[in-house]
């Protein structure tokens, strides 16, 4: 049966000249000064809607949609007549901010994830804006590396079901709807183990690791359909990624079967030069398109180079068409052809409308990590103290958005402040926004109980803020001590992109309520936790260090030969063990586990079984509980982690309230890549924990014969 986008694919391919081809592949900023003649020249495909390599930690311009339409009508006109396609690192919400990834991963709910893709997409297309460069699924194990703040931590599992949800958001039922965008799953692959956490550093990462740990999230956004693939900046081993036939030609395109586009980082492709793998653009052209890189950002090394290189017969005709289908593929699945324009109208109903805020509230509530409760402070009766909100972040704004914000605007977000005195709560006084700690300490002395709101300024985390030290920023900590110093207790509101070395500041808090960026509805979230209005859900999407000495802190480590005998694998001056593991997170009642049950003890290849628990909540009020499970491959073939996350469930609980929850176990979930890279089961027992966190419950044993 003929396939009518295929065929209009093949017409335009045919009709192309090589010149107009090479143009499909090319990527240029908005504000390149030459934009103008290039579009009317027919050489460019796409547009990205940034002005600078470090766009996340910059104002950027916003986005003109009448300049798009314009420029769209250009392109049009031009001999190709194609039309172009407009991104923009649209990364957590548009002009509703949601929290920082890593704090949407702390929800650990996919449906509040979905609903952000979605929101983001309505809002960002309805700005003229087609593709954005999210999710972000690099593993992320170091919280040095400045951005951790963007990923969904440090779990495969849990990054592979949260991207998947986010992309399945953002895309929506059909691209061509004015509601949806074409995702990008990024950075493919490895960028995240920067050594030494510092952002574009070099990795060394063995090809077991980097199947069973970086690749899973990949694989799923794949399987999600996701529609482009971003290549990371980053070397493995001593090869540049965007150099890489191996990871993007053949293990992302052919072995995952990804048939959409793969587009390069920033500039990526001239930086091989750098790499030292290239001497010249022409060569990096080369190198970079046979690997696979449909699209090139920014640099001119396609522009300059790619015709030539056809012509000469270095890069194969076929190759280069293989990329221009790609790109044509996608002007298709957006619908461009019929509709290239966005109506000057469409975001009026869809900006930050109540929806869309009320969904932001949700995610930055659930985001909100309770780390400590000493003496079950928290929550505070609202009528009956006498409460200081203060701090460095208590009249913060805009740093409630964090990193990658291009579009929130100042006057559309509350601080903590603002929101407080909306209250009209007359036993909450709010500091002075300028910090005299000596006029500070006057008033803590005069309330029964002080809030203090500390944290890092979004800048210090995003691309290229990697930080050598994990304390809280330079005199935070102090202020804490003298806070405490006076003897009455002190809830601390943490904001931050990344974990933070709290092993100091929980021995001076009552209570730490983990906030992380959370947006425009941030403020709001934080106090209604604070006050009971809702029960603390978060739970950590990353392990928390003791200190930066403990780096790499991760929950699925191996077990080694030497774990706990004669001479164990530990530090001998301090507790090797995460300060506040992965899947941490503390609420306002009690939940019981009962033991597991599972339905068989033995399992055969291709049967599937269940794991049940029993959960009560025994506390006063209701909850939603992450109920977490985890699989261990005793015995198999190659080394395997101590504990894998396999599934998660957000279940609410009313008080007194008994539900049962069961996980189905089939072989996908027990199995691995093997030193063939075989994806494998392999016969052997696994232990199985259902549990509230990566650390507590007891497991039971399952035979796989
Ligand atoms: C970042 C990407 C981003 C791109 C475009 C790069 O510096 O690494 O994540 O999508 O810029 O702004």
């Amino acid at each position: 049966m003929s396939n009518p986008k295929k065929n209009t694919v093949e017409e335009i391919l045919s009709r192309l000249t090589v010149k107009e081809k090479v143009g499909q592949l090319i990527q240029i900023s908005i504000k390149d000064p030459d934009l103008i003649e290039k579009v009317k020249s027919g050489t460019v495909g796409t547009v990205i809607l940034a002005e600078s390599p470090t766009a996340g930690n910059e104002v950027q311009d916003k986005v003109l949609l009448s300049e798009l339409n314009a420029i769209q009508k250009i392109a049009l006109e031009s001999s190709p007549a194609l039309p172009l396609v407009f991104a923009r690192d649209v990364i957590h919400g548009h002009r509703t901010v949601f929290p920082i990834p890593i704090g949407q991963a702390a929800t650990w709910n996919r449906d509040l994830v979905k609903k952000g893709g979605e929101v983001l997409a309505k809002e960002g297309r309805a700005n003229g804006i087609h593709w954005t460069f999210t999710p972000m699924l690099d593993i992320a194990r170091d919280p040095r590396w400045g951005r951790i703040a963007e990923s969904y931590g440090e779990d495969p599992f849990l990054s592979a079901a949260l991207g998947e949800a986010c992309i399945t958001g953002i895309e929506g039922q059909s691209l061509s709807d004015t509601t949806s965008m074409i995702a990008c799953a990024k950075h493919y692959i490895g960028y995240g183990a920067a050594e030494g956490g510092r952002d574009y550093n070099t990795t060394e990462i063995g090809e077991n690791t980097l199947r069973n740990i970086y690749l899973p999230p990949f694989k799923s956004a794949v399987k999600a359909g996701v529609g482009s693939v971003m290549a990371s900046f980053n070397e493995i081993s001593g090869s540049p990624v965007t150099g890489n036939q191996d990871l993007i030609r053949r293990l992302l395109k052919e072995e995952l079967c990804f048939e959409g586009v793969v587009l390069s980082d920033w500039e990526a492709v001239a930086e091989l030069l750098f790499h030292g793998v290239c001497e010249s653009m022409e060569e990096a052209a080369n190198l970079a398109l046979n690997a696979g890189i449909d699209i090139e950002m920014v640099s001119t090394c396609y522009e300059k180079h790619l015709e030539k290189l056809v012509h000469s017969g270095s890069v194969k005709l076929e190759i280069l068409e293989d990329s221009v289908r790609r790109v044509l593929e996608m002007k298709l699945k957006l619908g461009l052809l019929e509709n290239p324009y966005t109506a000057e109208n469409l975001g009026v109903d869809v900006y930050l409308n109540e929806h869309h805020k009320k969904i932001a509230l949700d995610s930055a509530t659930e985001s909100m990590v309770l780390l400590e409760n000493k003496n079950n402070l928290l929550p505070l009766e609202i009528e009956l103290q006498k409460i200081l909100l203060t701090g460095p972040m208590a009249h913060a704004r805009e740093e409630l958005f964090g990193t990658w914000t291009l579009d929130g605007k100042k006057s559309e977000v509350e601080s903590l402040a603002d929101f407080c005195k909306s209250l009209q709560a007359s036993n909450i006084t709010i500091g002075e926004s300028v910090l005299h700690s000596d006029r500070l300490l006057k008033e803590v002395l005069d309330h029964e109980i002080t809030l203090i709101a500390l944290g890092e300024h979004p800048q210090r985390s995003g691309e290229m803020n990697s930080v050598s030290d994990l304390s809280l920023p330079a005199g935070q900590l102090d202020l804490l001590k003298k806070v405490k110093g006076i003897g009455k207790p002190v809830v601390v509101l943490l904001f931050s992109g990344r974990p933070l070395d709290l092993s100091e500041v929980r021995l001076y808090a009552d209570a730490i309520l983990w906030a992380w960026h959370p947006g425009t509805m941030g403020a709001q979230a934080c106090i209604d936790l604070t006050f009971g209005i809702e029960s603390p859900s978060g739970r950590l999407p990353v392990s928390f260090p003791r200190s930066v000495g403990h780096l790499p802190c991760y929950y699925n480590y191996k077990n080694t030969g030497r774990p706990h005998t004669r001479f164990p694998s530990n530090y001998i001056d301090s507790l090797s063990s995460a300060l506040y593991p992965f899947g941490y997170g503390l609420s306002y009642s009690k939940v019981k586990y009962s033991p597991i049950s599972l339905s068989k003890q033995e399992k055969k290849k291709g049967e599937t079984l269940t794991a049940s628990i029993s959960l009560t909540n025994t506390g006063p009020v209701a909850v939603q509980e992450v109920v977490q499970l985890y699989i261990r491959d005793s015995k198999s073939s190659m080394t395997r982690p101590v504990k894998e996350l396999k599934g998660f469930q957000k279940r609410f609980l009313s008080p007194n309230e008994t539900v049962t929850v069961s996980f189905t176990i089939d072989d996908s979930l027990l199995s691995y890549y093997n030193h063939e890279n075989k994806w494998v089961v392999e016969s052997g027992s696994f232990e199985i924990w259902i549990a509230p966190d990566s650390v507590t419950g007891e497991s039971v044993s399952l035979d796989f014969i």
